[in-house]
Protein backbone atom coordinates (compact mmCIF):
# COMPACT_ATOMS: atom_id res chain seq x y z
CA UNK A 1 0.00 0.00 0.00
CA UNK A 2 1.25 3.58 -0.47
CA UNK A 3 2.34 5.56 1.96
CA UNK A 4 -0.82 8.39 1.61
CA UNK A 5 -3.23 5.26 1.11
CA UNK A 6 -1.86 3.97 4.62
CA UNK A 7 -2.41 7.81 5.78
CA UNK A 8 -5.91 7.95 4.45
CA UNK A 9 -6.90 4.36 6.19
CA UNK A 10 -5.44 5.42 9.48
CA UNK A 11 -6.16 9.30 10.04
CA UNK A 12 -8.12 11.37 7.53
CA UNK A 13 -11.42 9.89 6.47
CA UNK A 14 -11.65 8.29 9.96
CA UNK A 15 -11.19 11.57 11.57
CA UNK A 16 -12.73 13.52 9.39
CA UNK A 17 -16.63 14.34 8.52
CA UNK A 18 -17.21 15.94 4.92
CA UNK A 19 -20.35 17.31 5.59
CA UNK A 20 -20.96 18.34 2.44
CA UNK A 21 -20.07 14.95 0.95
CA UNK A 22 -23.50 13.67 3.34
CA UNK A 23 -26.03 15.40 1.16
CA UNK A 24 -27.28 12.87 -1.10
CA UNK A 25 -27.27 16.08 -3.63
CA UNK A 26 -23.23 15.94 -3.86
CA UNK A 27 -23.84 13.40 -6.26
CA UNK A 28 -26.27 15.18 -8.46
CA UNK A 29 -23.41 14.86 -11.46
CA UNK A 30 -22.41 11.14 -11.40
CA UNK A 31 -25.83 10.12 -10.76
CA UNK A 32 -27.66 11.95 -13.78
CA UNK A 33 -24.68 10.31 -15.67
CA UNK A 34 -25.65 6.67 -14.35
CA UNK A 35 -29.13 7.81 -14.96
CA UNK A 36 -28.49 8.70 -18.35
CA UNK A 37 -27.23 5.62 -19.30
CA UNK A 38 -29.28 3.77 -16.93
CA UNK A 39 -27.38 0.67 -16.24
CA UNK A 40 -28.45 -2.52 -14.68
CA UNK A 41 -25.54 -2.46 -11.66
CA UNK A 42 -23.50 0.54 -10.32
CA UNK A 43 -19.76 -0.27 -8.52
CA UNK A 44 -19.86 3.00 -6.38
CA UNK A 45 -15.46 3.02 -5.08
CA UNK A 46 -14.76 5.50 -2.13
CA UNK A 47 -18.51 5.25 -1.37
CA UNK A 48 -17.71 7.49 1.51
CA UNK A 49 -21.32 7.82 3.93
CA UNK A 50 -23.26 6.20 1.23
CA UNK A 51 -24.36 9.62 -0.46
CA UNK A 52 -24.42 8.46 -4.12
CA UNK A 53 -26.89 5.26 -3.26
CA UNK A 54 -29.41 7.79 -1.28
CA UNK A 55 -29.09 9.93 -4.52
CA UNK A 56 -29.56 7.01 -7.30
CA UNK A 57 -32.58 6.33 -5.03
CA UNK A 58 -34.14 9.79 -4.81
CA UNK A 59 -34.07 10.03 -8.47
CA UNK A 60 -35.75 6.55 -9.06
CA UNK A 61 -33.03 4.33 -10.30
CA UNK A 62 -34.15 0.94 -10.50
CA UNK A 63 -30.79 -1.14 -11.21
CA UNK A 64 -28.29 -2.88 -8.34
CA UNK A 65 -25.60 -0.54 -6.23
CA UNK A 66 -22.34 -2.06 -4.64
CA UNK A 67 -20.33 0.82 -2.87
CA UNK A 68 -16.87 -0.17 -1.77
CA UNK A 69 -15.41 1.90 0.88
CA UNK A 70 -12.20 1.07 2.99
CA UNK A 71 -12.51 3.50 6.33
CA UNK A 72 -14.65 1.54 8.50
CA UNK A 73 -16.79 4.57 10.33
CA UNK A 74 -18.25 6.50 6.95
CA UNK A 75 -19.28 3.19 6.21
CA UNK A 76 -20.72 2.11 9.25
CA UNK A 77 -22.92 5.36 8.86
CA UNK A 78 -23.99 4.05 5.28
CA UNK A 79 -25.07 1.12 6.77
CA UNK A 80 -26.99 3.04 9.57
CA UNK A 81 -28.69 4.67 6.87
CA UNK A 82 -29.18 2.66 4.09
CA UNK A 83 -28.85 -1.27 5.63
CA UNK A 84 -26.00 -3.23 5.04
CA UNK A 85 -27.29 -5.69 2.33
CA UNK A 86 -30.22 -6.30 0.65
CA UNK A 87 -31.50 -7.61 -2.95
CA UNK A 88 -30.49 -3.96 -4.53
CA UNK A 89 -27.91 -2.60 -2.70
CA UNK A 90 -24.72 -3.60 -0.30
CA UNK A 91 -22.09 -2.21 0.98
CA UNK A 92 -18.32 -3.84 1.36
CA UNK A 93 -15.69 -2.70 3.64
CA UNK A 94 -12.23 -2.45 1.90
CA UNK A 95 -9.46 -1.52 0.01
CA UNK A 96 -10.44 -1.71 -3.32
CA UNK A 97 -7.20 -2.61 -4.37
CA UNK A 98 -7.07 -5.67 -2.42
CA UNK A 99 -10.61 -7.80 -3.38
CA UNK A 100 -11.58 -9.11 -6.26
CA UNK A 101 -14.24 -6.49 -7.13
CA UNK A 102 -17.99 -7.54 -8.28
CA UNK A 103 -19.30 -7.47 -11.66
CA UNK A 104 -21.06 -4.12 -12.55
CA UNK A 105 -21.94 -2.56 -16.01
CA UNK A 106 -21.34 1.06 -14.51
CA UNK A 107 -18.29 1.92 -11.75
CA UNK A 108 -17.97 5.48 -10.38
CA UNK A 109 -14.34 5.88 -8.44
CA UNK A 110 -14.88 9.53 -6.64
CA UNK A 111 -12.26 11.44 -4.73
CA UNK A 112 -9.92 8.07 -4.53
CA UNK A 113 -6.91 9.20 -7.37
CA UNK A 114 -5.87 11.91 -4.79
CA UNK A 115 -4.25 8.96 -3.42
CA UNK A 116 -2.58 6.61 -5.85
CA UNK A 117 -0.12 8.06 -7.94
CA UNK A 118 -0.12 7.42 -11.79
CA UNK A 119 0.96 4.13 -12.43
CA UNK A 120 -0.90 2.85 -10.19
CA UNK A 121 -4.10 4.64 -10.12
CA UNK A 122 -3.74 3.11 -14.40
CA UNK A 123 -3.32 -0.48 -13.01
CA UNK A 124 -6.34 -0.14 -10.89
CA UNK A 125 -8.44 1.04 -13.57
CA UNK A 126 -7.13 -1.98 -15.69
CA UNK A 127 -8.41 -4.49 -12.76
CA UNK A 128 -11.76 -2.91 -12.64
CA UNK A 129 -12.26 -3.30 -16.47
CA UNK A 130 -10.85 -6.79 -16.01
CA UNK A 131 -12.80 -7.89 -12.64
CA UNK A 132 -16.18 -6.00 -13.07
CA UNK A 133 -16.81 -6.40 -16.67
CA UNK A 134 -18.23 -2.82 -16.56
CA UNK A 135 -18.98 -0.97 -19.91
CA UNK A 136 -18.43 2.69 -18.43
CA UNK A 137 -16.21 4.10 -15.46
CA UNK A 138 -16.78 7.43 -14.36
CA UNK A 139 -13.35 9.17 -12.43
CA UNK A 140 -13.92 12.68 -10.45
CA UNK A 141 -11.64 14.02 -8.01
CA UNK A 142 -11.39 17.63 -6.63
CA UNK A 143 -9.70 19.79 -9.51
CA UNK A 144 -6.37 20.33 -7.81
CA UNK A 145 -5.64 16.43 -7.80
CA UNK A 146 -2.95 16.02 -9.90
CA UNK A 147 -2.95 12.44 -11.16
CA UNK A 148 -1.53 11.48 -14.29
CA UNK A 149 -4.92 9.56 -14.77
CA UNK A 150 -6.77 13.00 -15.69
CA UNK A 151 -3.95 13.16 -18.53
CA UNK A 152 -5.59 10.28 -20.77
CA UNK A 153 -6.55 11.13 -24.35
CA UNK A 154 -7.99 8.72 -26.79
CA UNK A 155 -11.07 7.03 -27.88
CA UNK A 156 -13.86 6.58 -25.42
CA UNK A 157 -12.29 8.84 -23.43
CA UNK A 158 -14.19 12.38 -22.10
CA UNK A 159 -12.69 14.68 -19.90
CA UNK A 160 -14.43 17.70 -18.33
CA UNK A 161 -15.11 19.66 -14.61
CA UNK A 162 -18.24 20.36 -12.77
CA UNK A 163 -19.50 22.06 -9.95
CA UNK A 164 -20.54 20.52 -6.74
CA UNK A 165 -23.85 21.62 -5.69
CA UNK A 166 -23.44 22.05 -2.13
CA UNK A 167 -21.60 24.34 -0.15
CA UNK A 168 -17.60 23.58 -0.15
CA UNK A 169 -14.28 25.60 -0.27
CA UNK A 170 -13.55 23.00 -3.08
CA UNK A 171 -16.26 22.43 -5.14
CA UNK A 172 -15.01 22.82 -8.72
CA UNK A 173 -14.22 19.04 -9.71
CA UNK A 174 -12.83 17.19 -12.74
CA UNK A 175 -14.06 13.90 -14.07
CA UNK A 176 -12.60 11.33 -16.77
CA UNK A 177 -14.83 8.91 -18.04
CA UNK A 178 -14.19 5.75 -19.75
CA UNK A 179 -16.56 3.87 -22.59
CA UNK A 180 -15.42 0.19 -23.55
CA UNK A 181 -13.35 1.78 -26.61
CA UNK A 182 -10.82 3.08 -23.98
CA UNK A 183 -10.15 0.04 -22.70
CA UNK A 184 -7.50 -1.14 -24.36
CA UNK A 185 -5.50 2.28 -24.08
CA UNK A 186 -5.34 1.50 -20.49
CA UNK A 187 -2.93 -0.54 -19.19
C1 LIG B 1 -13.46 12.18 -0.46
S1 LIG B 1 -14.43 10.73 -0.41
C2 LIG B 1 -15.45 10.94 -1.86
C3 LIG B 1 -16.85 10.44 -1.69
C4 LIG B 1 -17.63 10.32 -3.00
N1 LIG B 1 -17.20 9.12 -3.73
C5 LIG B 1 -17.45 11.53 -3.87
O1 LIG B 1 -16.78 11.43 -4.90
O2 LIG B 1 -17.99 12.59 -3.56
C6 LIG B 1 -13.31 9.47 -1.02
C7 LIG B 1 -13.58 8.14 -0.37
O3 LIG B 1 -12.79 7.13 -0.98
C8 LIG B 1 -12.37 6.23 0.02
N2 LIG B 1 -11.21 5.48 -0.47
C9 LIG B 1 -9.95 5.96 -0.71
N3 LIG B 1 -9.15 4.98 -1.14
C10 LIG B 1 -9.91 3.85 -1.20
C11 LIG B 1 -9.65 2.50 -1.56
N4 LIG B 1 -8.41 2.12 -1.95
N5 LIG B 1 -10.65 1.59 -1.50
C12 LIG B 1 -11.89 1.96 -1.08
N6 LIG B 1 -12.20 3.24 -0.70
C13 LIG B 1 -11.23 4.17 -0.77
C14 LIG B 1 -12.08 7.14 1.20
O4 LIG B 1 -12.02 6.47 2.44
C15 LIG B 1 -13.23 8.15 1.11
O5 LIG B 1 -14.35 7.76 1.86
Amino acid sequence: MSKRAATYRNWNVEARVYTYLDAPESQEFVASRIMAINPASVLDIGSYRGALWGRLLQIGYRGTYTGVEIAGKPLAVAMTRYGHYDARHDFIHADAREIRLPPAEFVTIGGVFWYFDGPEARAFIAKVWEETGCKWILVSDPERCKNDLYKMEGPGIEHGTFVMPVETRNASRKYIFFDASAKEAVH
